[in-house]
């Protein structure tokens, strides 16, 4: 299969191709990023996403593409915004009008579970709850735990499935649902074939250092490589699935290949996570004892575009494409303890 993988010079990208070309696909590649040696026969463009002469170039020809490229993390503040929407929103239309224009029918979005905003929830009493955002006041007397908007009982949180209803908290989140809809969209009109897959938190050789954009399992390593306790927000008690960079680029692989599946003119959504769901602290944990590093500290800092707990069901992505994570929390943490970061 030829597939054009954008954003193919990042963390997970860069594994997409490298699984790819393990499987005996064609992967090319669009990033802004040059090429740090990609395996042999990868054609590169060096462009930003949106350059649609550049696009209509890089989409000639290949079967499918997989979208990786985008602004991550939570910036610094809103006034990043404009470009989030720019990169992520803007980028892929265009990059949707240029397969319009090639022909091209399959497109694999790396979306995320932070389409969701908070998990799922149950109240003894009301059953399933949404609570809403968390107010700034709770959370500075260091309550974390979002309660029932019913009757303000604990609630027990569980695993979101694919049908449960977006509620995107900061900018970042609703560029990634602007993207689902998005390709909805071009799929309805095109007759095209879209698989969204909403990784979790994912780690592993290559993630990007210590930014306003990163992941919290690279603000950990970065700390414990400077020497310093990896700083854990709120209580350390928020539940996360942390899922191996390696098991999200064979999932987009399966993806690849079950795009087939898919009824035409639609999108079908996966949730992509370890299905081993772990508290922030237990993975601060586990880092600094396989580095051999200080202990976490546990600050009680917030931010308030965080989610408490969010974890959910893979098991539509194990039961429909076939797809088994490979790497168990233990021994990824121990490997990435080790890791090169980017
Ligand atoms: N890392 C995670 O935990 C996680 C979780 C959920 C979803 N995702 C999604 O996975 C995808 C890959 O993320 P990542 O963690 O590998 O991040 P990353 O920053 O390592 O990779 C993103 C790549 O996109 C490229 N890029 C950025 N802006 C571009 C532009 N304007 N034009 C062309 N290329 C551009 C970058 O150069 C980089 O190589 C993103 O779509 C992200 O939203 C990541
Ligand atoms: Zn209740």
């Amino acid at each position: 299969m030829r597939v054009l993988v954008t954003g193919g010079a990042g963390f997970i990208g860069s594994h997409v191709v490298a699984e790819l070309l393990a499987r005996g696909h064609q992967p090319s590649v669009l990033d802004l990023a040059p090429p740090e040696p990609p395996g042999p026969g990868v054609e590169w463009t060096v462009a930003d996403i949106r350059d649609p002469a550049a696009l209509a170039r890089a989409v000639r020809g290949v079967d499918a593409v997989c979208h990786q490229a985008a602004k991550v993390g939570l910036g610094r503040d809103f006034a990043d915004a404009p470009d989030y929407v720019s990169v992520n929103d803007h980028g892929t239309a265009l990059l949707l009008a240029a397969m319009a224009g090639a022909g091209v029918g399959g497109l694999v979005l790396a979306g995320s579970m932070v389409v969701y905003g908070e998990g799922r929830y149950d109240c003894v009493r009301h059953g399933r709850v949404r609570p809403g955002p968390r107010a700034p006041g709770d959370l500075a007397a260091g309550r974390f735990e979002p309660l029932c908007p019913g009757c303000g009982a604990e609630l027990t949180p569980g695993l979101v499935e694919e049908d449960a209803p977006a509620d995107p908290r900061n900018v970042y989140a609703t560029t990634k649902l602007a993207q689902e809809h998005l390709a909805a969209a071009w799929a309805r009109s095109t007759g095209g074939r879209v698989i969204s897959l909403r990784y979790h938190n994912v780690y592993g050789d290559r993630m990007p250092r210590d930014t306003p954009y990163a992941g919290v399992a690279s603000f950990f390593r970065s700390a414990l490589e400077r020497g310093l306790p990896p700083r854990v927000f709120e209580d350390g008690a928020q539940r996360r699935d942390f899922v191996h960079v390696e098991d999200v680029a064979a999932a987009n692989a399966v993806a690849l290949a079950g795009l087939g599946e898919v009824p035409a003119g639609t999108l079908r959504a996966y949730n992509t996570g370890s299905g081993e769901p772990h508290t922030v602290g237990e993975m601060a944990r586990a880092l600094a004892l396989a580095f051999g590093g200080p202990e976490p500290v546990v600050t009680g800092a917030y931010r308030l575009g965080d989610v408490r707990h969010i974890t959910a069901s893979s098991a539509r992505l194990r039961d429909e494409l076939d797809w088994r994570p490979r790497v168990a929390f233990d021994e990824g943490m121990a490997r990435f303890a080790k890791s090169p970061l980017r």
